[in-house]
């Protein structure tokens, strides 16, 4: 094989080399004619720009349909910095079913559920003699200043403070309390 390049080689250099009189072989028209055809005009292209803006509204967040089809103003969530903003509460709850408890009780399936009602948890007093049931503006209300909400319960926690944050984690919560 390298003898044949060796060869080849030597024979293109020879033809560089070699005397006017050798016409170069002129292209096959057929193979020369396709070409501005094939190529493609600029109003031909395909709206290549537009479609990677699709894919990424469509791979942002595989919880996007769960959260848009929550009430107001939870479809407006931000799935993934209410996850983030979660990770303090993680410390003391787990949000997933029979994973049981920390320092707080887990809160699967906590909208709907009785303030202070899991049997299994020992709440403070204020908690098990408070009476509603929870519901996304209950849960706002008590991580808007849990101290003042309810004195003396047992939740060291100093509150999401930001209306917008209390929105994103209400709304990660609304879904994942429920999966
Ligand atoms: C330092 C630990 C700690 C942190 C952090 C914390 N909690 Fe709690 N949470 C508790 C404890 C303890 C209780 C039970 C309070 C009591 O009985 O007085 C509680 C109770 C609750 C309840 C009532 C549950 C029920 O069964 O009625 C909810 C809802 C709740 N927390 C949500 C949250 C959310 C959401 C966050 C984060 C934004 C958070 N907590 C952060 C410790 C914590």
């Amino acid at each position: 094989m390298r003898f044949t390049l060796m060869t080849a080689a030597l024979a293109l250099t020879l033809a560089a080399c070699g005397g006017p009189e050798e016409p170069a072989p002129a292209p096959p028209a057929e193979t020369a004619a396709p070409a501005p055809t094939a190529a493609p005009s600029p109003e031909m292209t395909p709206p290549a720009e537009a479609a990677p803006p699709v894919e990424e509204a469509a791979i942002e967040s595989p919880y996007a349909d769960a959260i848009a089809a929550l009430p107001a103003p939870y479809n407006e969530a931000d799935f993934e910095v209410g996850q983030s903003i979660f990770r303090q509460c993680a410390a003391c709850h787990l949000v997933e079913e029979g994973a049981g408890h920390r320092v707080g009780p887990n809160l699967h399936g906590v909208f709907g559920r009785e303030i202070g009602s899991l049997p299994d948890f020992n709440y403070s007093d204020p908690v098990k003699e408070a009476d509603f049931t929870w519901t996304p503006e209950q849960l706002d209300h008590w991580l808007e200043n849990p101290r003042a909400f309810l004195p003396g319960n047992r939740m060291s926690f100093a509150g999401v403070r930001r209306p917008s944050d209390r929105v994103n984690v209400i709304g990660y919560l609304m879904v994942v309390t429920e999966e």
